[in-house]
């Protein structure tokens, strides 16, 4: 079948290439693609959320499938656009527009979160539409900004904020003095720093622990896993500095054994499947729970409503069974009991970013070295193609990954790969699954 894949970055570059692996697919489309995706399929230029252009171009060219990478058109409701006549034939995968409130509302997760019982922060919830302006919302009675305040005088630290809606990454603030919480709060509720995002705030209580992320696929009834993974966020090494989309991951996590993943699967997972039903929530695709480990219990942090990038970049290589054929399962809710096999080896990625990102950085690097990379698989996230050259496009650049039997290996050989890749201002982190060294 021909299948048309949305995205742009290292997650679609690794999804298109275990798409393609797939006896059962003919031809992948990805839109927009990067040079990456171009080696394996091909390239359309429609953007992300142009859901007309992507109807035009699925009726052309009789795609069949649809992979949606990124949360962007998941959440504007891509799912629900599909449904219409005209495309119903078109197996999409992902959650519909309700189902992506779970990425797209912290304050909706944290609900949801609650009615199942499942273990997720203490919170509550402050809002004040009245500050945004041209909004559509009705201005609703419960706009409680002065008791949000109150309770951030009251609460103890570090004080989590979250703007409820979607904020490109920067939504969330750890705030270490009450000064600093009441300053973020009046930026998000009264300065409207990400407008309509973040006139909603979920004040939640920090959790100290370590990190990962679980993957589940879904069809809304039955579940399989995939592997687990941990990114490493901060751009300096000890996990220090600015955040960023993903310096790197690894997988499997080596904390996330068999006794942990229990308590993950009947606490989160289980709880999350029945919940979907339970609020009848129509989801086909994939969920990316962020967990952190408290005293040897999961807690959720968020939920994610697709594949987390760079962690696909390690998950996709370690999932022996064929993606296309698990995909098509969701459709007729028929997952129950497919099996998902997983490659017991260590897959480590390590991010090339351009000098400067998180913060100002330059594009149009010229790019070199590729043809003396071995045993690695290299992701491309921000590159571009021009003339003869590849160029830098982007703050994260490539994704350098490796497969191998311990991570130590993976590691190794992703790092090396890592310094023959040549630009000016390349920097990536030489730390990446440094708690398991
Ligand atoms: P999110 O955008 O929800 O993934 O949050 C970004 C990061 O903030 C997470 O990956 C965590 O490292 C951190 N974080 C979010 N919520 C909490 C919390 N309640 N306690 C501690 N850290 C948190
Ligand atoms: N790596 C985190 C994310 O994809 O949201």
């Amino acid at each position: 079948m021909n299948i048309l894949l949305i995205g742009g970055g290292g997650r679609e570059h690794a999804l298109a290439l275990k798409l393609s692996e797939s006896e059962l697919c003919k031809h992948v489309f990805i839109a927009p693609g990067n040079p990456g995706t171009a080696q394996i399929g091909t390239n359309v230029d429609i953007s992300v959320n142009d859901f007309e252009a992507q109807k035009s171009f699925c009726l052309e060219h009789k795609i069949e499938m649809v992979v949606v990478g990124p949360e962007d058109p998941l959440v504007n409701g891509i799912y629900d656009f599909f449904q219409q006549e005209e495309l119903k034939h078109i197996h999409i995968i992902g959650p519909s527009q309700f189902g992506a409130q779970l990425e797209g509302s912290k304050a909706f997760a944290k609900e949801f979160m609650m009615k199942m019982n499942i273990p997720t922060a203490k919170y509550k919830e402050f809002s004040n539409y009245s500050a945004v302006e041209n909004t559509n919302i009705q201005q609703p009675a419960s706009d409680n900004y002065e008791a949000g305040i109150e309770y951030i005088k009251n609460h103890s630290l570090p004080i989590v904020l979250k703007a409820d809606g979607l904020a490109a990454g920067k939504g969330v603030v750890i705030a270490e003095t009450h000064d600093d919480a009441l300053h973020a709060f009046k930026e998000m509720l009264q300065e409207n720093k990400f407008g309509k995002a973040g006139a909603k705030v979920v004040i939640e209580e920090f959790l100290t622990g370590i990190e990962c992320s679980v993957f589940v696929l879904t069809d809304g009834e039955s579940y399989c896993l995939l592997p687990t993974a941990k990114d490493y966020k901060r751009i300096g090494e000890g996990d220090k500095g600015l955040n960023t989309g993903g310096m790197g991951a690894i997988s499997p996590v080596p904390f996330a054994d068999e006794i942990f993943m229990q308590k993950v699967v009947t606490k989160i997972v289980e709880p999350t499947i029945k919940g979907l039903q339970q609020e009848k929530i129509t989801y086909k695709g994939f969920v990316f729970i962020g967990l952190i480990k408290v005293n040897e219990e999961p807690f959720v942090i968020e939920y994610n409503c697709r594949m987390g990038d760079p962690e696909t970049e390690v998950v996709m290589p370690r999932l022996e069974s064929d993606l296309v054929a698990l995909l098509l399962k969701l459709k007729n809710n028929e997952l129950a009991g497919a099996e998902c096999k997983l490659s017991p080896k260590h897959a480590a990625t390590v991010m090339l970013v351009s000098g400067g990102y998180p913060e100002d950085f330059e594009k149009g690097k010229v790019m070199t070295g590729f043809e003396s990379c071995e045993n690695s698989l290299l992701f491309h996230a921000g590159t571009k193609q021009i003339e003869q050259n590849i160029v830098t496009n982007g703050g994260r650049v490539i994704a350098i990954t490796t497969l191998a039997d311990d991570l130590q290996t993976a590691l190794k050989t992703s790092k090396s790969n890592a310094e023959k890749i040549q630009y000016e201002g390349k920097y990536y982190r030489k730390d990446i699954g440094w708690e398991f060294s």
